[in-house]
């Protein structure tokens, strides 16, 4: 058990926000309060740290700050990119900031990027140095899902069954392209979940092999659109084709003259209110980050592993990005073969 008792800890949340950020920081400061321990929460990311001289960067979060905010999209004490981490001298400031303000312990809530910025600053000061992993990209290795993942996805649902209405009416090709930075974990849960004729992502398309690829998947359209007279949607990761999906419908149209209509969801995906599932992550992994920092736990990221919350060596969390269970690969693939059978 470490001495943190009537010490102060820290939160911010950095890179692109997710939803579900505000119920985590929510759970952090409830978590903290039992255990008798302030939280410092510093604006906008890391350069919060970076520029602490400035009176609007930090404030002790006080119960009344979290009142109302569990179903509340973005985070309150906003978020940001920040280049300086990368830098020596942005990281002996963020050190001397946490040093000065008498910090035991710095929970960060990110993805890949922001935990990076844990892993350097670890050089910089002993700190206890704790990740919670919120990303809508899901792509943290050794956690099965990230806050705003769910959202995100749900989201992205809700869009593309309304583009499906529009295209079945006039029979439509639809390219719909998705965020995921490059990862294609959105890509699939929602081409699969929208019922999607088709799915591009990285995972089962490399833009080397385009020649091939893209002769397949106009005959594929095609064909569809002979027998069925119906709609045709396509979700596509973003970053894979060059260009995007509007790009890409400007290719089809010159490879094989066909008509399509490209739709990009951009940062859609990264508002709204959260739903139950990210509120609920978002709620264990505040508490959880809490209790880790009481117990002495240092440089790990909490995460949920079968349905329990476990904690993860920021190291791992960040070595490799987190694969496409094969499972749902391989299932978009076999409902691909039955489209093209027309099996149903
Ligand atoms: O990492 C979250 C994410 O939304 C990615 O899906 C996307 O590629 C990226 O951030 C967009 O970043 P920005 O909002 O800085 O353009």
């Amino acid at each position: 058990m470490s001495n943190i008792k009537s010490k102060r800890i820290a939160i911010l949340t950095s890179g692109g926000d997710a939803p579900g950020m505000n119920a985590a920081i929510r759970a952090v400061v409830l978590a903290a309060h039992h255990y008798h321990i302030d939280v410092i929460g510093f604006y906008h990311g890391y350069n919060g740290l970076i520029c602490a001289e400035s009176i609007d960067q930090a404030k002790l979060i006080e119960l009344s700050d979290i009142n109302s905010i569990i179903h509340r999209g973005g985070t309150f004490l906003k978020s940001a990119r920040c280049a300086q981490m990368q830098t020596e001298d942005g990281l002996k400031q963020a050190a001397k900031t946490l040093k000065d303000k008498n910090i035991a312990a710095l929970i960060v809530v990110g993805g890949d990027g922001s935990f990076n910025g844990l892993l350097a600053l670890k050089n910089y000061w002993h700190g206890q140095l704790i990740g919670i992993p919120g990303t809508i990209d899901n792509d943290l290795d050794g956690t099965d899902f990230t806050i705003g993942f769910a959202t995100a996805v749900n989201t992205a649902i809700e869009a593309i069954d309304k583009i499906r209405d529009t295209a079945d009416a006039f029979e439509r090709i639809f390219l719909v392209e998705v965020m995921g930075r490059h990862s294609g974990h959105i890509t699939f849960n929602v081409g699969i979940a929208c019922g999607a004729e088709h799915v591009l992502s990285f995972e089962n398309f490399s833009v080397a092999e385009q020649a091939s690829k893209l002769k397949i998947l106009a005959t594929e359209i095609k064909d569809a659109q002979q027998n069925r007279h119906s709609s045709y949607i396509i979700v596509i990761a973003e970053n894979l084709w060059p260009g995007g999906a509007i790009e890409l419908t400007k290719k089809l149209k010159q490879l094989a003259g066909i008509d399509c209509t490209a739709c990009v969801l951009g940062h859609i995906q990264r508002g709204g209110s959260p739903v139950p599932k990210d509120r609920l992550l978002a709620t264990k992994m505040g508490v959880a980050a809490v209790q880790a920092i009481v117990a002495g736990e240092n440089h790990i990221m909490i995460a949920e592993q079968n349905s329990a919350t476990c904690y993860v060596q920021l190291e791992q969390a960040v070595k490799h990005r987190k694969v496409v269970n094969q499972q749902l690969i391989d299932a978009q693939t076999n409902i691909l073969a039955l489209t093209a059978q027309n099996q149903y």
